[in-house]
Parts: structure tokens; sequence; C-alpha cells
């Protein structure tokens, strides 16, 4: 897909990570290996996968690890060199070749809006794909960023993923509601971070893969603290749902593990294992 409008992918990877305290301690939790592979790399490869080489990382504090998983690491690959362990650095080196890393960090944790604006000076003034790489998602045909970008080459709009959640759930995301433009397509009205269930407008969630419009650095930067204090991408996204080009909320197709929690870690650990997916 070298055709793709979208060339860069911003992952916000400053959070704490305390549900998996102690390893989170010095660990970035985007380092967590489902099997043996670090969420943040499934999360690149799903971007390169829908055309995209430009990879922004928005870190903090003890995340040097993210940068050097996407580098070289010269002493290792000359010990391992010749022998049968050279092919378990394959995918990453293919990863390292083919694209771009770029990090900034974020100084205090406002929130994924105020994430998202920090990398503004990484994306510019294009439109970008966001991954939150805690939600994994496995789409053995076409990866879900790869869904989206062919939505947003038809749409030209700000696209976020989306997929019915039980209603007592509601609080853990962002939730929407809208209009059914097309079968698996709403086009959004409303949108409420972390409701809780008798207040949510659906039981629509918002799962971590957005693609984004640039004119969302304004509206953030416009946006107040919203749920937790904290600037909400979903307050951001509302105001150009209903004043802006519009959202498009996607039923996408594939099945997402919540690896931001334990017995979701769980349970994409055992089905990548059992399935030969890393
Ligand atoms: C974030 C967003 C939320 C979204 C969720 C998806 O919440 O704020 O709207 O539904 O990601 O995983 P977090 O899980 O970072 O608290």
């Amino acid at each position: 897909m070298s055709d793709s409008p979208i060339k860069k992918c911003l992952f916000p990877a400053a959070g704490y990570g305390t549900r998996f305290l102690p390893t989170t301690k010095s660990m970035p939790k985007e380092m967590m290996p489902v099997v043996n592979k670090p969420l943040i790399q499934y999360g690149v490869e799903e971007a390169m996968e829908a055309g995209m080489n430009g990879m922004a990382i928005i870190t903090g504090r003890g995340k040097r690890a993210l940068a050097d998983h996407f580098d070289i690491n010269y002493e290792l690959e000359h010990q391992i060199a010749g022998t049968d362990k050279e092919e378990l650095l394959e995918q990453i080196r293919h990863v390292i070749d083919n694209c771009t890393f770029s990090y900034t960090r974020q100084i205090e944790m406002k929130g994924l809006g105020h994430a998202i604006l920090t990398g503004e000076t990484l994306i510019g003034d294009q439109p970008f794909a966001v991954v939150l790489a805690d939600d994994l998602c496995y789409s053995p045909d076409q990866g879900v960023l790869s869904q989206m970008v062919e939505l947003y080459k038809k749409h030209s709009c700000s696209i976020v993923a989306i997929e019915e959640v039980p209603k007592d759930e509601t609080h853990k995301y962002g939730v929407i509601a809208g209009d059914e433009i097309e079968p698996g397509l709403i086009k959004i009205t409303d949108m409420v971070e972390k409701p809780d269930s008798a207040d949510a407008p659906s039981n629509l969630a918002i799962i971590g893969r957005y693609i984004l419009t640039p004119d969302i650095f304004d509206i953030i930067r416009d946006t107040p603290p919203g749920r937790n204090n904290e600037v909400q991408i979903t307050d951001a996204l509302l105001t150009q749902a209903t004043q802006g080009a519009g959202v498009l909320g996607y039923k996408f197709k594939g099945r997402r593990f919540d690896c931001g929690s334990v017995p979701g870690f769980m349970d994409a650990s055992k089905f990548y294992f059992e399935n030969d997916l890393y």
C-alpha cells in the first residue's frame, strides 16, 4: 500500500502502566512481550502494512528501551551472526530498515489529547494515524489501520475504530453515538469519555486506532481538561464531529485484545502462542 495518503503513525507511549507493576517500574509497558515480540512492534508492523513508514513515538521518563528496540545492537548482532538465532532478529531488522523513528517526550501526563498534541512537532500538517499499542488487534486478511486507510481515501475525515462492548464496561472507553451511513460505518454525533453505563450514548466503544486530520491539533489546543481532569482526544473529536469536517466510527474487522489489562494480556499471549502468530 505504497500509495497510502497517510505516511505517519503516532504512538502515545508515555503512560506509567501501573496495572503491570512491578514489571513496569523500570520497563515501558509497550515493551511487554506477547510471546516474544513487544506490543509496540505489533503496532508498528500494523502501521507498515497500512503503508506508513514514519513512526512518531511519544515517550516519557524511563522509556529509553523503546528507542533502543528500534535501533541496531551491534554487539548482539555480531555475536549471533551465522548462528540459527539470527533469524529471530529478521522481523525487527525489516522494520528498522524500512521506517524512520522519531521521538519526543511528554513531560507531564495530562491525558491522551495532550499526548497527541505533543506529537504535533513530529507529525506536521498532514493526516496521521494513532495507535495505542496496548490495544492489540488481530486481523488476518487486512490489518485494522489498513482497513481505516481505505476508508480515509474515500471520506477524507477523521476516523475512529469502534467495537461493541457490554453496557457495564462503557466506563473504560470513549463511547460514541451517531447515524449508520453504511453497514459498519457511523457518522458520529455524540462522544463521551468513559461514561457510566446509565449515561453512555450507546455501547459502541472507541478502541486504540485513530486516523486524524491535522486540524485536530488546533482543536485539542482549545479543548479544556475533561474526564480525570485530563485533556481527552474524545472531547476534541466531538468538536470536530459537530463543528468541523465530521468524524466517522468504523466497526473494524478483526479481534482486539485489551493488553492494558492482565486478563486481556494473558488472552492475547495464549491466542498468539497457540496460533503461531508471533
Ligand atoms: C483511551 C481513550 C479512550 C479509548 C481507549 C481505547 O483510554 O481515552 O477513549 O476508548 O483508550 O483503549 P485509556 O485506555 O488510555 O484509559
